[in-house]
């Protein structure tokens, strides 16, 4: 029986809107507990601006334990296209040695697939789409992980396709899925939606386990800030949504995705971002 592996599963930060009570006191947990490695499936800042990444890799640099991250739709440039299209990547260069980085513990690896894209064929850019360059990326380096390994999938949309077609949460997610599923795969962590989940779904090559992390940032959904702390033992996960304000795990957590997996828009929120369609109606909680 393999050591127990911590790993603490982080996201949606948004710099810009983060709340530091949650923050300082992730970080502190983090000290004591020294987790195996850190998972953040993305959305690091509100709109991208500089001000908010020098503040969220600043904060990530300063963890002291393995991290990778994902990149959110709120991570990519918001009100310069020109950039978005040319260089999305540039204001997170400063951790780009922890962006969409594979993870390998000792019979355990943490495996980057990228939904975000700087551009869609379709009107709302913040929802996600696995392209297959990002599918072939991350299956290659499934199959490439030694004999006995077992993964978990970092990614920031659900890879859940509801609705129609064309409102897909995540364009090509049931895709992603039935591959993931035919390999070694014990979860996919994702973010996006502000609230805790673990659901099973069912693929046509059986079942995958799907969990998602809430938010450490003033835009909740229905629960308080929180992140997950998983547990392997190697045979079985275990998660702990854990909170300031000691809710259950339980009680953390939603029944499904939901098709609109948006946080309400905050005051001041611009409702013309590039490439999205205006948010006028910010949904009731
Ligand atoms: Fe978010
Ligand atoms: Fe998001």
């Amino acid at each position: 029986m393999p050591d127990t592996k911590l790993l603490f599963h982080l996201s949606d930060i948004h710099f810009g809107l983060e709340d530091n009570r949650a923050l300082d006191w992730v970080k502190a947990e983090i000290e004591e507990r020294q987790p195996d490695a850190v998972a953040i499936t993305g959305d690091l800042t509100m709109r991208a601006r500089h001000r908010e990444f020098a503040a969220a890799t600043s904060w990530i640099k300063s963890l002291d334990v393995p991290v990778t991250v994902e990149v959110g739709n709120h991570d990519l440039p918001y009100f310069n296209p020109i950039e978005r299209f040319f260089d999305p990547y540039k204001r997170i260069r400063a951790i780009s040695d922890k962006v969409e980085q594979e993870i390998d513990l000792p019979g355990l690896a943490i495996v980057p697939l990228k939904t975000v894209r700087r551009w869609q064929p379709r009107f709302n850019w913040s929802k996600g789409w696995v392209t297959d360059a990002a599918l072939e990326r991350c299956l290659t380096s499934l199959d490439a992980l030694p004999a006995g390994t077992q993964a978990l999938v970092t990614v920031h949309h659900p890879l859940r396709e509801v609705g129609t077609h064309g409102t897909a949460l995540t364009k090509h997610g049931r895709k992603a899925l039935n591959e993931l599923a035919k390999r070694p795969v014990i979860a996919v962590l994702s973010g996006h939606v502000h609230d805790a989940f673990d659901i099973m779904e069912e693929t046509v090559h059986g079942k995958i386990r799907m969990i998602g992390a809430g938010t450490l940032s003033q835009r909740v959904r229905s629960t308080p800030p929180s992140f997950n702390e998983l547990s392997w033992n190697g045979e079985a996960l275990n998660v702990e949504v854990r909170n300031l304000e000691h809710v259950d795990s339980s009680d953390m957590m939603i029944g499904d995705v939901p098709e609109d997996a948006m946080p309400p828009r905050e005051p001041g929120e611009p409702v013309a971002p590039v490439g999205q369609v205006p948010r006028t109606d910010p949904p009731v909680h």
